[in-house]
């Protein structure tokens, strides 16, 4: 029986490891069984910027976009396909016009999550525009910084509303430095937050059913912000700060995305988590590469192989409802997200295909990052990243992470 064959569109910025990765696994992977029989044979290919009708028909059954977020020609090509062609995308631009932090703090609090107090000011420099002196004059009222600052109670962190890359975000601590930071955000439209005294700081990464908690140390150079540490939370938080990151990205239907929070007692504040394009770069995520680009395979077979349909609406009510039900406590609340969320991402039915459908995934995954193919990948990607004198010593920390997840991977794959 001929297979079915489905093209898979990488929309890519500046990186190589983990697309090289993508493809390696999906070339090892082989035609995937579906139901009745069915057999069902993947194709990838980097996708080109190059001019479109409205009305061509995309030969890609889906994309994983990189690049939309700052390049407009291709983010409005995505936005075609979703429209017209029913391309399944990870992530849609359109889930991703509220991508900035300030629509997802909104949703996030309005759903009873514990987002840090957080207050909008106006611009600090006029907006570009002639309208502006106008408008600002007739309607902009004067404001007092510090005394929303006080009610917001330092320390705090200032940051843009669409931030990224920690890019103007600054801490302050009282009112000098308030007014330094505001000064300096110029044409930025700026958040001030709540700081919150954490005492442990989870990063999470999901990738359609899938999440990894990892332990980020962001006060570390780029290459240490992600601990190799199993158990820095207790069950329940860890389960809470799992349900909280397929919770958001269920609510906004996306579907490779990571999410912070910070862990303070037993109570965990959600402050960034609308990561349109996630770091899963091998130099940053080293142990848990492997499980990254697994997770991206298994995601996008099971995708295509059952037919998975995309989703643009955002069926906000049925979240509300939850948020709504009187007399529902936070963990009750929590519970209700956890069936919705699992619902979007039709957990059971994912695992249930994984298990049929990918029965040798994982040791396909070991074989390769034990092989000499992973290994050129590393190096190349150490040379691509590092300057020449720090290349042998990057190579030797992630040879040495690697190993550590080889071992623990073969322990695993050995007890079950
Ligand atoms: N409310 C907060 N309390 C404590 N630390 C914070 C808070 N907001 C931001 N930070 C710190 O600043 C960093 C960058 O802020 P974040 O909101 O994650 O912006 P970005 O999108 O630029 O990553 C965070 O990783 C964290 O270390
Ligand atoms: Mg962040």
């Amino acid at each position: 029986m001929t297979a079915t064959r489905h093209l898979i569109g990488l929309l890519l910025g500046t990186e190589e490891d983990w697309p090289t990765a993508f493809e390696e696994i999906l070339g090892r992977l082989g035609p995937v069984a579906g139901t009745g029989g069915s057999r069902h044979a993947f194709d990838i290919e980097r996708i080109t910027i190059e001019p479109f009708s409205l009305r061509d028909r995309p030969r890609y059954a889906l994309v994983i976009d990189r690049l939309a977020y700052w390049y407009y020609h291709p983010r409005e090509w995505l936005k075609k396909v979703a429209l017209m062609d029913g391309v399944y995308l990870l992530n849609s631009p359109f889930t991703f016009q509220s991508m900035e932090k300030h629509a997802a703090y909104c949703a996030m609090m309005r759903l009873g999550l514990k987002v840090p107090d957080t207050v909008l000011v106006p611009y600090k420099n006029p907006v570009d525009n002639a309208r502006y002196a106008y408008t600002a004059e007739r309607y902009n009222k004067p404001f007092d910084l510090d005394a929303i600052a006080q009610r917001i109670g330092y320390p705090l962190f200032m940051k843009p509303y669409d931030g990224g890359a920690w890019r103007g975000v600054s801490r302050v601590s009282n009112a000098a430095e308030l007014h330094a930071a505001y000064d300096q955000s110029g044409e930025m439209l700026m958040h001030l937050q709540k700081a919150i005294d954490y005492d442990v700081f989870a990063r999470s990464l999901s990738i359609g059913a899938e999440t990894m908690v990892m332990r980020f140390q962001p006060e570390q150079p780029m290459h240490l912000r992600y601990a190799v540490d199993h158990e820095f939370l207790s069950p329940q938080v860890g389960g809470e700060v799992v349900t909280i990151g397929r919770l958001v990205n269920a609510f906004f239907r996306w579907e490779f995305n990571s999410c912070e929070t910070l862990v303070k007692g037993g109570d965990v504040y959600p402050i960034d988590y609308a990561n349109a394009c996630p770091d899963v770069a091998l130099t940053s995520l080293h142990y848990y590469f492997p499980w990254a680009i697994k997770a991206l395979v298994k995601w996008c077979v099971f995708v295509l192989v059952t037919g998975r349909r995309p989703r643009l609406d955002l069926e906000a009510d049925r979240f509300y409802e939850i948020a709504d039900q009187p007399g529902a406590s936070y963990g009750d609340k929590l519970g209700g997200y956890r069936q919705l969320a699992a619902a979007y991402f039709e957990t059971g039915r994912y695992h249930d295909f994984c298990a049929a459908s990918l029965p040798h995934i994982d040791e396909i995954v070991l074989d390769w990052v034990t092989g000499p193919a992973f290994d050129r990948l590393l190096i190349q990607t150490v040379r691509s990243t590092y300057p020449a004198y720090e290349h042998e010593r990057f190579v030797a920390h992630l040879r040495g992470l690697i190993d550590l997840w080889i071992a623990d991977e073969t322990a695993r794959l050995r007890a079950g």
